[in-house]
């Protein structure tokens, strides 16, 4: 049996939690070996419930004998500086999205991965889900013909905390970063101009952080598809996520899934079950796929399945949104980046 590739965890939060849990006996061939967190508690908490190194500093983590390549899942502001330190260990390195919320970061993240010749996968997961991988399959297979249209919706079950709002970046490059992703990595076509709308009708607090919760963003592509992608931050219902990519072949889209297949009548009608909460309850099967991927990544040399310019691409995107709303107008691409 070969041995395990050891992953060096930075950030326990609400995300490194979650990929400490994967890491820890559920993927054949990775294992977790060190964590990190700046707030000792937390990197303490989890080293001891994950049996795993807990490292002292960012640098003792990437350069730990334990440790055979790195995943970034810290707060965003700390994403690049950790990816330089990788870089310049020359270990692989996992990094949640977004890269940064600054282009000139991330140009500053990618010159060092490219200067050291590490493999880097960001962390994109949406990709990963098996429902939406098989609508990008259709297209990518002709099934669908040539793309006229892209229906994306991305609806949280809740806003977060005015605080996290705070320091997100705003709803275009937490949230909405994923769709436009999704609406590249369907299409496989890059976006010519975004235009977009955003208002406040979840929370009027969220309004006074100068963020939105609601919004549309229509996108034109290179190859003359148009995207609309529609987000929230409340469904009362639940997580709903759902891809539509319709074409001269006929249509290709994924739905949610329902936490049961149970269905009831009566004489007025029926009821389905929920869906899925939030993405832990959704998207695990494409958090472990990720990480397969990286695997094979760095151990069979495939290529990364999410590369550092598949990261850049949608900030790019989320600038243009941004820029969109506040000035009412729509945006080139090319303009920003
Ligand atoms: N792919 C996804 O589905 C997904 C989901 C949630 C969050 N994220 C991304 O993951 C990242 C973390 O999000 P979160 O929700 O876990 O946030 P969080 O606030 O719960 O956790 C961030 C953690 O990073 C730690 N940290 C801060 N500076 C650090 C440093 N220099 N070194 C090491 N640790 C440091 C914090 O103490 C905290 O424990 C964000 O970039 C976020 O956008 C991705």
């Amino acid at each position: 049996m070969t041995t395990p590739l050891r992953i060096g965890l930075l950030g326990c939060g609400r995300i490194g939690v979650m990929h400490a849990d994967l890491l820890s006996g559920r993927i054949d061939g990775l294992t977790l070996g060190a964590v990190y967190d700046v707030v000792g508690e937390a990197a303490e908490r989890t080293g001891a419930r994950y049996d795993a190194a807990v490292a002292a500093s960012p640098d003792e983590l990437i350069e730990h004998p334990e440790v055979d390549a790195v995943a970034i899942c810290s707060s965003t502001d700390t994403h690049i500086d950790l990816l330089v330190q990788a870089a310049a260990a020359g270990k692989p390195v996992f990094i949640e999205k977004p890269l940064s919320l600054a282009l000139d970061q991330v140009d500053r993240g990618i010159a060092a991965a490219d200067a050291a010749g590490i493999p880097v996968q960001v962390g994109f997961n949406r990709r990963f889900d098996p429902s939406h991988r098989l609508v990008r399959d259709r297209v990518a297979d002709g099934d669908v013909g040539d793309v006229h249209l892209v229906r994306i919706t991305s609806r949280d079950p809740a806003p977060p905390p005015v605080s996290y709002i705070e320091v997100s970046g705003g709803i275009f490059l937490d949230m909405t970063i994923h769709d436009f992703d999704m609406a590249r990595f369907v299409t496989g076509s890059e976006v010519v101009d975004v235009f977009a709308h955003a208002s406040v009708r979840v929370d009027p607090a969220i309004g006074e952080a100068g963020d939105y919760d609601t919004l549309v963003v229509a996108m034109r592509h290179e190859n003359g598809a148009i995207t609309t992608i529609d987000n929230s931050r409340q469904a009362v219902y639940g997580y709903d996520q759902r891809v539509e990519v319709f074409g001269s072949g006929g249509m290709a889209a994924s739905d949610n899934p329902l936490t049961t297949t149970s269905v009831y009548r009566n004489a007025d009608g029926g009821q389905l079950s929920t869906v899925p909460y939030f993405f832990l309850d959704r998207y695990i099967p494409s958090y472990l796929a990720e990480w397969e991927s990286f695997l094979s990544m760095v151990r069979d040399g495939t290529p990364t399945p999410v590369s550092l310019a598949d990261g850049r691409a949608p900030l790019v995107l989320g600038l243009a949104a941004g820029l969109s709303v506040r000035e009412s107008r729509l945006v080139r691409v090319d303009d920003i980046g």
